[in-house]
């Protein structure tokens, strides 16, 4: 039981052979073809020119075909890895946005108790249920806009049995929704207000009850750190991510988000598989990330709403990094869960090209999540996720913005949007 995509306008395939990321130049190949065909059923089995898709057809006798779409004045491409969000919280912090508008900084609303603490104690007085639930509605809007596979980070209980709440209710998700759910322990996002005097405490329960508990009831693939002014120090965060290693986790890092802190270096020290924000990235970080193949990914829509300026992407480019996209939805600094309005924001104020864009919300989303040998690629037998949008040529993918160009979303080869 296979479909068959044909005529293609533009087919953007994103391959990359047997590697598992797009890195310095490669980013600007795609692997567009004109006039494309894909064929598929849960997973891909082949992509080409529509014309040899008769051909290809009669000689190989694949299992048949219940299915033919047209897809004429269409592009195809891999469906959005957004590999960075924190979309299970509870409240909301439009006042602490409209206060920013004011001119009061991201970091004195934090040291005012506000920040991160506010979303805390909003999330340890609701229920799983009221978790679930606002994690949904930002799972399926990301959903109807093209993307494919989710990231989801806890952080926002900083007690056990709040991030554990956090963790159940993004494993609820990953249970009930057709995008794939890659569920990551943040429980070093910031110091809860009863360790602010006691931080070697917290990191104790960190590393000796909540990093036990998560890998036990496996809860979570990645381990996560805020590394930054104000938040977890350098040693600090490198004893939670050597815990978190020993324990089975793979791990990432938020790094020089908001000043020049030396976590990408940490990052690439300890092999994180990505660092993450990257706006105050040092030379000496980058050089460090290309050798030890860290992903770079940028979270464009935090500079956006934080006024910060964007992470030299070119520049990360041009060294050799490879770059991924993604949206950072979260309740405070960015929120948003549209990877059409990421391709955006870094084309336009991140200085990206499209297809260096294309390449980073794909391939290198996936690669950023372990995943490019499943997902991220139209290459045969990975899994057929894929976005159908409504425009002929793939540019205006970034230059038509503001609208949601996607028609159809289609997961291991079943139409979901
Ligand atoms: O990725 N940097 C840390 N965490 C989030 C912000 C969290 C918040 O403000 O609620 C981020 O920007
Ligand atoms: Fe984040």
């Amino acid at each position: 039981m296979a479909v068959l995509l044909t005529n293609i306008s533009s087919i953007i395939t994103c391959a990359v052979g047997n590697s598992t990321n797009k890195s310095g130049i490669e980013m600007q190949d795609i692997g567009e073809i004109r006039n494309g065909a894909l064929l598929f059923d849960k997973e891909i089995l082949w992509v080409g020119n529509s014309a040899d898709a008769t051909d290809y057809l009669m000689k190989n006798n694949p299992a048949p075909i219940t299915q033919v779409i047209d897809c004429k004045g269409k592009t195809v491409l891999p469906g959005f890895v957004d590999s960075h969000t924190h979309i299970v919280f509870a409240g909301s912090r439009a006042g602490e946005f409209a206060r920013r508008l004011q001119g009061v900084s991201y970091q004195q609303i934090a040291a005012e108790g506000g920040g991160i603490l506010r979303t805390m104690n909003a999330v340890r007085t609701a229920s799983q249920t009221d978790i679930e639930a606002i994690g949904r509605k930002l799972a399926l809007s990301a959903l109807k806009q093209g993307t494919t596979t989710i990231e989801v980070k806890s952080g926002y209980g900083l007690t056990f049995e709040s991030e554990l709440k956090l963790l159940r209710a993004i494993r609820t998700l990953q249970q009930e929704l057709q995008l794939r759910v890659i569920p990551t322990f943040l429980g070093a996002h910031d110091f809860p207000p009863e360790f602010r005097t006691n931080r070697t405490k917290y990191i104790d329960i960190i590393c000796n009850e909540m990093i036990p508990a998560v890998v036990e009831e496996n809860l979570a693939v990645f381990c996560d750190v805020f590394t930054d002014t104000g938040y977890f120090t350098v040693p600090e965060s490198e004893k939670i991510l050597q815990t978190a290693i020993d324990a089975g986790l793979k791990v990432k890092v938020h790094a020089d988000e908001l000043s020049s802190f030396g976590a990408a270096e940490m990052a690439a020290r300890m092999n994180a598989i990505s660092a993450d924000h990257l706006l105050f990235i040092s030379e000496a970080g980058i050089n460090l990330m290309r050798e030890s193949g860290t992903i770079a990914t940028l979270l464009p829509g935090t500079a956006y709403t934080l006024k910060l300026p964007f992470a030299p992407a070119q520049t990360m480019i041009e060294h050799g990094l490879a770059v991924a996209l993604a949206t950072d939805c979260n309740p405070g600094s960015c929120f948003m869960e549209n990877m059409q309005m990421v391709l955006s924001l870094a084309c336009t104020m991140g200085g990206m090209t499209v297809e260096e864009a294309i390449s980073a919300s794909t391939i290198n989303g996936a690669a950023a999540l372990g995943l490019s040998n499943q997902t991220g690629s139209l290459e045969i037998g990975k899994s057929a996720d894929f976005i159908i949008a409504d425009c002929a040529d793939y540019a205006e993918l970034v230059y038509h913005f503001g609208t949601n160009q996607v028609r159809e979303v289609w997961i291991q080869g079943k139409k979901v949007v």
